[in-house]
């Protein structure tokens, strides 16, 4: 009989996370120092990473054992079902099997505690009392009070201040996990200050909302910086998604044909995604579609340059597709996915062709999103949403061609604090943007020039 949930035992839960660094088709560009233009070494990241990240940041290994405790706190939620979108199908009318891996059962409703717990883990380890830190659309915070609360850290939220207005529920959850929230910009920093300055209505984006985090980590000893997105070790702690559901497909005697998800800073993608990058550059034919929105477009048009990760430049420079680090995107409800650029390891596998991109439009993703609500039951995050979009898109393909095709969903995220983004979708004030061709202009004239080493 067909089986809709895929569930593996928590005794078969992967006991390793996956390092893509080693396989890359191509060596991946390393993080410049912005002064001298020359690769920064792992002490310039002393200041604001515990070492062990920053030794995974770096590292060669291609597998890096999982440490007990993290694996205990996993159990909390993981191994994460995997799905078989029966009805979904059914009403579609597709040839194609559609399965989604779902990390909404998290406590805080996302993919993003995968990394959260990993990194408050290291830095409990190494004598850290609390952690500083961004959020889009709150599933990040949340996912880091989440943690903190299990390891008697304290966390201090800069959210991004258009998101803070529209889901004042997340900040709730934040606080109730025992962190502080501030809707970002704020005056708490010289980061937030000066673009109040400049703009006292800021809606504030993910790039000044890292400023003002690392600003703060940079400025009390007590205090680290931590990062929900883009780095290569939140990518590497994200592979478990992946890791899990390739021995579900393996249950059911499945080989996925389609990977397609959601990309803000590319963790979720990533997480899904790199385990099969390793079969599809060993040779076996799988397309891998990651998904954005037309306002915040860097995969699909943005050049693909050194820039900083925040709007401050407190970062390092970053190989990237970027939009500017002062780019501050139109205030779509897919909060997740407003960042200016997107992690160097999946940046470099789009760049060779390994990773396809597409880009939709708010309202589009939604109907997807709404389709999916009517069909499977679940209420999509919206920027899981993007995902849904592009699974249905392809298994509309297949009914088309009659291919039989697996396709998996990246499903990142559930909508249950979205619920105001839902009803302006319903009431038709959900408003498309494109963005228009000279800001793409304006971001390429003010990124650093830097001539890159050979
Ligand atoms: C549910 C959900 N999916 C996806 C994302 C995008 O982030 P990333 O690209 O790092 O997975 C976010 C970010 O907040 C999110 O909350």
């Amino acid at each position: 009989m067909d089986q809709t949930k895929i569930i593996l035992p928590e005794s078969e839960m992967p006991q390793r996370w996956y390092n893509i660094n080693p396989d890359l088709p191509a060596p991946l560009a390393p993080p410049l120092n912005p002064g001298t233009g020359q690769p920064i070494g792992p002490e310039a990241l002393a200041p604001i990473f515990p070492m062990e990240l920053i030794k995974q940041e770096v590292s060669m290994e291609p597998w890096i054992e999982i440490p007990d405790e993290i694996l205990r706190i996993y159990k909390l939620w993981r191994p994460s079902p995997l799905f078989r979108a029966h009805r979904l199908e059914e009403y579609l009318g597709t040839p194609a099997r559609i399965y989604y891996k779902n990390e909404s059962f998290s406590p805080p409703g996302s993919h993003k505690p995968n990394t959260a717990v990993a990194q408050a883990y290291y830095n409990k380890q190494e004598g850290v009392t609390r952690i500083a830190t961004e959020t889009g659309a709150g599933q990040w915070g949340s996912a880091l009070a989440f943690a903190g609360a299990l390891f008697d850290l304290t966390i201090t939220v800069y959210m991004v201040k258009v998101s803070y207005q529209q889901k004042p529920y997340r900040r709730m959850l934040m606080e109730a996990w025992g962190a502080e929230c501030f809707p970002s910009p704020t005056d708490k920093t010289n980061a937030g200050r000066a673009i109040r300055e400049k703009d006292p209505d800021s809606p504030g984006s993910l790039g000044i909302a890292i400023s003002e985090a690392i600003e703060d980590a940079a400025t009390h000893d007590d205090t680290k910086y931590s990062l929900g997105s883009v780095l290569n070790h939140v990518l590497l702690h994200q592979t478990i998604v992946g890791l899990e559901t390739k021995k579900q497909l393996d249950l059911v005697g499945e080989k996925a044909d389609v990977i397609v998800g959601c990309v803000g800073g590319g963790s979720n993608f990533a997480g899904m995604a790199f385990p099969f990058v390793k079969d599809k550059l060993e040779g076996q034919e799988i397309d891998i579609i990651a998904t954005e929105p037309t306002a915040c477009p860097t995969l699909t048009r943005a050049p693909y340059r050194y820039d900083f990760g925040d709007t401050a430049q407190l970062t390092p420079l970053l190989k990237m597709y970027t939009l500017g680090h002062s780019f501050v995107p139109p205030p779509i409800h897919a909060g997740g996915l407003r960042y200016h650029g997107d992690a160097p390891l999946m940046c470099l596998l789009v760049n060779q062709g390994v990773i396809e991109a597409r880009a939709f439009h708010q309202n589009e993703v939604f109907e997807a999103a709404i389709t999916f609500a009517r069909t499977e039951g679940s209420l999509t995050a919206p920027e899981t949403a993007h995902a849904v979009k592009a699974g249905i898109d392809e298994a509309l393909k297949c009914k088309e061609t009659g291919e039989e095709k697996c396709i998996v969903i990246a499903y990142s995220g559930h909508g249950f604090f979205d619920l105001g983004a839902y009803d302006a979708y319903l009431s038709g004030e959900l408003e498309d943007y494109e963005l228009p061709e000279q800001e793409i202009e304006r971001a390429l004239a003010e990124l650093p020039e830097i001539s890159e080493p050979a």
